[in-house]
């Protein structure tokens, strides 16, 4: 039998959605959490499971606070290595850093060590499952998996496809980009915690003829997530038309490829037309806001409360290396940020929300992920909510448990995350 541990600490859970209820009644505080073969077998009070568990080991984290681990719906591993790169908006920003450094995932020792990389730089920022494009080569995400597999880490990945508008050596085909795709799902999908996404990059780099073999094979594996980008900037988009004259809109040049549907994740997503607001809603896609990105290349501010309002399903991303952090604290912080200069400041229950529950309904991994409930995978993060003196200070003024940890989000970065557990097992922390 297997041994289980309990955690002890203040045990945050999401019972519902805070956008929908008074955000700070949607959350739910145990002072335990139990742990057994990979999975949470109950929250509760610490008298209650010791009664349930008395041969546990117990681990006593006094006040810090343990939440599910942070999940990042839209990231690019490949973009680890030049992360923080000055002074371009998207289109250029792409050919100057991006292009040339996903180039160098041809040699696939290369893409093992930035896997490698990317998941010990996570890790230590409480992220425990991701879902990234990686390159053109396979072996990109050959080398993704592999690490992942190795950490019995739960991931989503896909091979990106681009067959026009990207430098030599950076291009596949209609044909092998189909090809190559299937035979990586075909591999991949569903073995163990490995899931793949089918990847177009975005519509200005795919052909008509490759959006549509890649919408064949998405028909012929509708239960794999599809991810792409839309609408991230207006100079972007005004090219989108330039390239596909009979489109209606941006989202209508996926649409008319079967490149629509429930299991989509559209990055960025800021400048959505109300057609392609419409659209998104009733086919129940993922938008994934990306707000350090969406600052540092300049894209604009993504409208977290209107689209919330209509009912859209919304996850929260570093969109590493657009993105110009690893940390999801970061990222919520950022969220914040844009909430603000939109007269719509998000609350600390709703952006720990969207960094766990609504990340894992975006990819429609809530069942497993995101939350603490008993069945749920043992995917934690637990956090010392006075990790340097200039928050513990602020911390101790705080009146409520959200005055205790918005400072640890606005101002919290890796020396704020104590430990770490993915799939039951401990990977940060003495
Ligand atoms: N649009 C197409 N490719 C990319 C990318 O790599 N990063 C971002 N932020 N936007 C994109
Ligand atoms: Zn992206």
């Amino acid at each position: 039998m297997s041994s289980v541990t309990i955690l002890t600490g203040r045990v945050l859970s999401f019972a519902a959605t805070p956008f929908d209820a008074v955000p700070e009644e949607a959350a739910r505080l145990d002072a335990a959490v139990a742990l057994e073969g990979g999975r949470i077998v109950a929250r509760g009070s610490l008298a209650d499971l010791r009664a349930a568990y008395p041969q546990a080991e117990r681990r006593d984290h006094g006040d810090k606070l343990i939440c599910a681990g942070f999940i990042d719906p839209h990231v690019h591993y490949p973009q680890t290595a030049m992360i923080a790169s000055w002074g371009k908006r998207l289109i250029d920003w792409l050919n100057s850093y991006t292009f040339p450094e996903e180039m160098r995932f041809a040699d696939p020792a290369y893409a093992a060590r930035i896997a490698a990389l990317y998941l010990d730089l996570t890790t230590a920022e409480g992220t425990t499952t991701m879902c990234s494009f990686c390159t053109i080569h396979p072996a990109s995400v050959e080398a993704f998996f592999a690490e992942a597999q190795a950490r019995g880490q739960r991931v989503v990945a896909g091979k990106t496809c681009m067959d026009r508008n990207a430098p030599e050596g950076l291009r596949d085909t209609a044909q092998s980009g189909y090809d190559d795709s299937k035979a990586l799902l075909e591999a991949w999908h569903g073995v163990g915690r490995i899931s793949y996404a089918i990847t177009p990059r975005f519509s200005p780099t795919s052909t008509p003829e490759q959006l549509e073999a890649i919408g064949a094979l998405w028909a012929e594996h509708p239960g794999c997530l599809m991810q792409t980008h839309l609408s991230e900037q207006t100079d972007e988009i005004a090219w989108v038309k330039e390239l596909f004259p009979a489109a209606r809109d941006y989202l209508d040049t996926y649409e008319q490829f079967g490149l629509l549907g429930a299991n989509g994740l559209y990055g960025h997503a800021i400048h959505l037309e109300p057609r392609e607001r419409d659209r998104l809603r009733e086919v129940g896609a993922a938008l994934v806001h990306c707000p350090t990105s969406n600052t540092f290349i300049g894209s604009g501010l993504f409208d977290m409360a209107g689209l919330m309002a209509e009912g859209q399903r919304i996850g929260l991303a570093t969109d590493t290396g657009g993105g110009s952090s690893f940390s999801m604290l970061r990222t919520m912080a950022a969220a914040y940020e844009i909430g603000q200069l939109r007269g719509t400041p998000l609350h600390a229950a709703q952006l720990l929300w969207l960094a766990t529950v609504g990340s894992a309904q975006a990819l429609r991994m809530d069942d497993r992920i995101g939350n603490i409930a008993p069945g749920m995978e043992a995917d934690l993060v637990v956090l010392d909510l006075a990790s340097t003196p200039a928050i513990a200070q602020r911390e101790a003024e705080a009146e409520d448990l959200w005055e205790a940890i918005f400072p640890t989000i606005m101002m919290g970065d890796d020396r704020a995350v104590a430990e770490v557990w993915i799939g039951g097992r401990r990977v940060r922390g003495a």
